[in-house]
């Protein structure tokens, strides 16, 4: 494991830099990313490069063993380009200008930003190209999906939507723009949705097309970069780093064309009072690992207290910085990049915590970032292992940005469910793939598909093909309401899956904050709430597991199971209290064959990574309480935060150091 820092030497006065690398190759850093927004400071002035000081820098790292990702630095323009181009700053939803003096003030679309940006970009990878120690580029910085709502954006989107349909007859059929007089007889009158309404006053079908353009536009200036930087340094290492943002990007057609996914992890470090709502970062690590379905890069990691954007919060708990880290090497990363080496002392971002305080006297959690570093040395032979999984829950990028566009009742989001199926099933111990809804599934026993909401027909197949041949596959309530372009479908529910789930939906009821009851057969009694989908089981081998308790529908069906071909089908009415899905998930993993441990206790996270000689078993205490607790037969005592690593021989699988 490749243990990082973010590093400004801009900020700094150069008599530190010197001292900083040497502290930083004595505690055992391997790699710094610099660069991404030191615009002014590599182009002064227009057409004036200074790229003395990166050489510097990149130098005294380079005598000391440590390597570097760089930024372009095209998140944050200079002010000189925007005096020279006042309209290459983006235009928001109220069709204001974004304000200047903040990062990311940039149109992804303005001819002449692109073509400063082209030739910063040109300028630096041609110097730096058979520099050996720069090992990776890192794509500007913390992209979103394009919402610049500015006239040359529009142009684009519009050329995006006649290129997808070719005519205005096909939209306005497509998007059912007969509703509320909406049908366009020109483009010109395709505008994006402008105004400060909310956006589910607008035609989702095009709403949700409009997301989609935004990703797809943002991944065209993601692959502008990408050719200037393959062009002159061929076989670099390209990424991006992305986060769990408002205008998400559709991370899996993002990375597509770069090497590998970069992901900002920053777990919270506030402890939940309530044990039942503590959140677990493993969800978007395993969801980052997915994506390409291979190693990933954290390419900024929790280092202390954050606070700037809103007031500071609690500063990580003794064992949280190194056990995050040791988290995300658990869960598939392969370097993690702590943000940041020192905290600022000036700007915008000086209470957003680095190793090293204000002070500029290393303390305590630069102490446990030492001994992260050691701890990650001996890890090293695990570097581009693989995590095995036999379990997978699907994700798509359609259905969060139709469950953005239209909530679909109260406290109901996209990324609950699948965050409670994969909490339950880590409560087995178990390695979980998380992947988009279009990837090969073969290989893996059970899929959890939770709200297979937006229908692509080539999902459907791939679905119904993994059932048919013996895979067993969970389905949610919201599953195949919508087609493809985020209209209704006029069937029963779950429209395009009722052949695999053998049941109905014969009404629903989306309850929202209120709860309601749900009985298993075996007499075990759960709280739900959000939704209930009130089922009719159809199917001749179709099972009833449990039925609502409560409400004018008690009694009606509430989870069924079902054969098809040689698989078996779930389906999931309502949105359950976390326990429902550990108790739920038991009977599914026994069924299909899915070795699991049992009893451990809540928040112990276990993955292995397997190399081609050992692998790595890592137990992780997630909580702020020692854990003591029975595993394999032996007893094991964690700390808050602990992670504690046993390897083994694949070969033997025998346990050989703990
Ligand atoms: C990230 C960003 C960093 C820094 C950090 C802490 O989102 O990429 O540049 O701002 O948050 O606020």
């Amino acid at each position: 494991m490749i243990i990082g820092v973010d590093y400004y030497p801009e900020h700094w006065g150069k008599e530190l830099w010197v001292p900083d690398a040497d502290l930083m190759q004595k505690t055992g850093v391997k790699l710094v990313r610099m660069a991404e927004f030191a615009w002014s400071r590599l182009e002064p002035r227009e057409g004036e490069y200074a790229f003395g000081w990166l050489d510097e820098i990149i130098g005294i790292f380079k005598e000391r063993g440590i390597k570097v990702i760089l930024g372009t630095p095209t998140n944050c323009p200079p002010r000189w380009l925007v005096e020279k181009y006042p309209d290459a700053v983006p235009v928001g939803r109220d069709g204001r200008v974004s304000p200047i003096g903040i990062r990311g003030h940039r149109c992804y679309n303005h001819p002449g930003f692109l073509r400063r940006a082209g030739e910063i970009i040109e300028r630096m990878t041609k110097r730096y190209a058979r520099e050996e120690t720069v090992v990776a580029w890192q794509i500007d910085n913390e992209l979103e999906a394009n919402f610049c709502f500015c006239g040359r954006c529009t142009e684009k989107y519009r050329a995006w939507l006649k290129k997808k349909y070719g005519d205005l007859d096909t939209i306005n059929r497509l998007y059912g723009n007969e509703v509320w007089s909406g049908e366009y007889s020109s483009w010109e009158q395709i505008d994006p949705p402008l105004g400060t309404y909310p956006a589910a006053w607008l035609n989702p079908a095009y709403m949700l097309d409009f997301n989609r353009f935004a990703s797809d536009d943002m991944i065209a200036y993601v692959d502008f970069q990408a050719d200037i930087i393959r062009r002159n340094c061929p076989g670099a290492k390209i990424t991006t780093n992305v986060w769990f943002c408002e205008n998400m990007p559709d991370f899996y057609k993002t990375f597509a064309g770069l090497d590998f996914v970069s992901f900002d992890n920053y777990p919270p470090t506030k402890l939940p009072e309530d044990a039942g709502q503590f959140y677990s970062h493993a969800f978007h690590l395993d969801l980052m690992r997915g994506v390409k379905r291979q190693g990933f890069c954290v390419m900024e990691e929790l280092s202390g207290g954050p606070g700037c954007w809103s007031p500071m919060v609690r500063t990580p708990y003794p064992g949280m910085l190194s056990g995050y880290s040791l988290q995300a090497f658990a869960h598939g990363a392969d370097a993690v990049v702590h943000f940041r080496w020192r905290t600022a002392v000036s700007g915008a971002e000086m209470y957003w915590h680095g190793l090293i305080d204000h002070s500029n006297v290393p303390g305590r959690r630069f102490a446990e970032f030492e001994k992260l570093a050691g701890a990650a040395e001996g890890l090293k032979v695990f570097e581009g292992t693989q995590i095995r999984a036999e379990v997978a829950i699907l994700y798509s990028a359609d259905n969060e940005y139709a469950f953005k566009i239209q909530p679909q009742t109260n406290g109901m989001y996209y990324l609950e469910q699948p965050k409670l199926f994969h909490e339950a099933l880590m409560k087995y111990g178990l390695n979980i793939d998380i992947v988009g809804e279009r990837e090969v599934l073969s290989g893996y026993k059970l899929v959890i598909a939770p709200q297979m909401y937006v229908t692509d027909p080539e999902v459907v197949e791939k679905l119904y093909s993994f059932v048919e041949k013996g895979g067993t596959v969970v389905f949610t309530n919201r599953s195949g309401v919508k087609d493809a372009y985020n209209n209704c479908i006029m069937e029963p529910l779950p429209a395009a899956y009722r052949g695999l789930t053998g049941c109905r939906v014969l009404e629903y009821d989306p309850v929202g904050y209120d709860s309601v009851l749900v009985k298993f057969s075996d007499g075990n009694v759960y709280r739900a709430k959000q939704w209930c989908d009130i089922l009719k089981p159809e199917g001749e081998e179709t099972r009833v597991l449990a039925s609502y308790e409560s409400e004018f529908y008690k009694g009606s069906a509430a989870i069924t199971e079902n054969r098809y071909g040689s698989g078996t089908v779930y389906y999931v009415g309502t949105v359950g209290e976390r326990e429902m899905y550990v108790h739920l998930l038991r009977g599914i993993l026994q069924k299909c064959g899915v070795e699991y441990i049992e009893g451990l206790p809540d928040h112990i996270e276990i993955t292995t990574r397997t190399g081609e000689d050992a692998a790595a078993r890592f137990i992780f205490n997630n909580t702020g309480e020692t854990q003591q607790f029975v595993l394999d037969g032996r007893e094991v005592c964690l700390q808050p935060f602990e992670m504690q690593v046993e390897r083994s021989d694949v070969e033997n699988a025998e346990n050989t150091e703990a």
